[in-house]
């Protein structure tokens, strides 16, 4: 079993990366194979509403000139999405929404590729606006047939400079019993 994790932060190995390293760390030690993919200084832009992914349904986005085809193939090789955020005026992040604008129509067009597997929401923030982050995200999944675990808290970390994150020992905690129910649940589902 994998689950791939996308790093929709500006900064690479920032908060957001810590908070998904926490997880993935959990999901390894039930032996489940993880990567992390960070979007940060990788071409990615937002859907151009072309629509031609209705049309030829072949799991692809036709914007090919940027990394986003790359994700979605790894997504459909995964059993597990974990799509990470920094909280950016109380949203995702550009990159977060552009991924998730694009892989979201390309998997409504080839009939919700991605149902039934597990997808969770990571999201670092320095004081404000990450439940609304988390919400957008979990729409994500939500809408395309996913299943999705809870943790001890919503999936948030505080904190502004890089490495804050690990001061705030709740959203540590909170981090670790996602990992633990994510893997908990990827086993029921696929073992
Ligand atoms: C453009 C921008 C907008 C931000 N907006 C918010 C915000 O609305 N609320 C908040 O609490 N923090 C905000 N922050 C702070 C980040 O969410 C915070 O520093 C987070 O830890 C960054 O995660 P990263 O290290 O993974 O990039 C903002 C940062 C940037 C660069």
């Amino acid at each position: 079993m994998k689950v791939v994790a996308f790093n929709g932060s500006a900064r690479k190995d920032g908060n957001t990366a810590i908070l998904i390293r926490h997880v993935l760390a959990e999901l390894e030690k039930e032996g489940i194979v993880t990567e992390l993919f960070q979007l940060s200084g990788k071409k990615i832009h937002g859907c151009i509403a072309c629509y031609t992914c209705f049309e030829k349904k072949n799991q692809r986005c036709a914007v090919t000139d940027d990394v986003l085809n790359e994700c979605i193939e790894k997504m459909i090789e995964a059993e597990g999405i974990i799509i990470g955020s920094p909280t950016y005026f109380a949203n995702v992040s550009t990159e977060t929404k552009a991924l998730i604008d694009r892989a979201g129509m390309t998997a409504r067009a080839n009939g919700n590729m991605f149902r039934r597997k597990v997808g969770a929401a990571v999201i670092a923030v320095r004081r404000a606006g990450s439940t609304h982050v988390f919400n957008s995200i979990n729409h994500f999944f939500f809408i395309g047939e996913m299943i999705v675990p809870g943790s001890s808290y919503w999936n948030l970390g505080i904190g502004r400079e890089i490495g804050q994150v690990e001061n705030d020992e709740e959203g540590i905690q909170t981090m670790k019993t996602l990992g633990q129910n994510m893997a908990w649940l990827m086993k029921k589902i696929y073992e």
